[in-house]
């Protein structure tokens, strides 16, 4: 086939991209496709096409790149790509929106409110003593690798916090902290069909899972199949399908949580394009039912094939 690899992009998790990007691209090759890498900008649309290419394989993260924004440009081209649409990729990367449609649904989410940063950070602060005592946290709604959420373990640190989160999104999510052990879940599948992988529990070496424990090297460890029992294990992978399927999610997505002192799972957010790099968590677990980084992605591939094609 002839695949375009987009990577790169204008978001905070450029760097993080342009090695999804290489690890992609050069698996593809190793496929026998025909592929073509661009470093994705507004202006290259053009280039994609004239390349008139069978596939797009989506590798950017952040906005721009996972928000449905491209997506919506691919399919008024009429450019089938890998992975979920518009809706899907815009929920899941609204963390209030994807945690309320969670909620509703019987996953259980960690208690928080939302603000629009108009509001102003006096305001919000005021509000978010009234209804948070820490730790709790504060973040972006929709950002991605930890960037701008802070920690706030003591009163005096919230205005920084605030600062911190409103320089990339214009809504600030606040969170109760949730005290646990850090698990994610790579789902992967037909729509309908999907099936989560092995579950992986991170333990970062920094104090939470920020983004030098995300992709420094060694920045934390990975435990594959995470060491709970039967019972979690599959509570935890059946609630992952579910949380892809309730987003309308396609092809591949990665669910996180954090297990609490109680043993029950809080979903943190779903990543429809989740870091891909052949050592990222995605691939970590596929390798541990033996199927290879080239392998998976051409897996990806297959899956987006047949689903465009699927007849209705
Ligand atoms: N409510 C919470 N309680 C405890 N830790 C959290 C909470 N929210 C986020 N974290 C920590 O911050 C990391 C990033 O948060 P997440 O919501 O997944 O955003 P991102 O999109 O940046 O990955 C998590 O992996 C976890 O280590
Ligand atoms: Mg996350």
């Amino acid at each position: 086939m002839k695949i375009a690899v987009l990577y790169g992009g204008t978001s905070g998790e450029r760097e993080v991209s342009l090695s999804t990007g290489k690890g992609i691209i050069e698996a593809l090759q190793n496929n026998g496709h025909e592929v073509f890498g661009i470093d994705f900008s507004p202006e290259k649309l053009i280039d994609i096409i004239k390349l008139n290419v069978d596939l797009v394989f989506i590798g950017l993260h952040g906005k721009f790149g996972e928000d449905g924004k491209i997506q919506g440009l691919l399919d008024m081209l009429e450019i089938p790509y890998v992975g979920s649409g518009v809706l899907a990729s815009a929920l899941a990367m609204d963390k209030t929106k994807a945690k309320q449609i969670f909620g509703s649904n019987g996953i259980k989410i960690a208690k928080s409110k939302s603000y629009p940063a108009t509001d102003g950070i006096a305001t919000i602060a005021e509000s978010v003593r009234k209804h948070f005592t820490p730790p709790f946290v504060v973040k972006p709604n929709q950002e991605g690798s930890t960037l701008g959420l802070t920690i706030v373990k003591e009163d005096r640190q919230l205005e920084e916090a605030l600062k911190l989160a409103v320089e990339s999104d214009s809504t600030i999510l606040i969170e109760e902290y949730i005290k646990g052990r850090e698990m994610t879940v790579p789902v992967i599948g037909r729509q309908g069909e999907e099936q989560a992988l092995p579950i992986i529990e991170i333990i970062p070496k920094n104090e939470y899972y920020d983004f030098d424990s995300k992709y420094k090297p060694g920045g934390s460890e990975h435990i594959v199949p995470a060491q709970i029992d039967l019972d979690l294990t599959n509570r935890m992978k059946e609630e992952a399908v579910r949380a892809h399927q309730q987003l309308g999610c396609e092809v591949y997505s990665r669910v996180d949580f954090i297990v609490d002192e109680d043993g029950e799972p809080v979903i943190l957010e779903v990543n429809t394009l989740p870091g891909m790099t052949p050592t990222s968590l995605f691939p970590d677990s596929a390798m541990e039912i033996g199927w290879s980084y080239d392998e998976l992605i051409q897996k990806f591939v297959e899956i987006s094939v047949s689903e465009k094609t699927k007849t209705v």
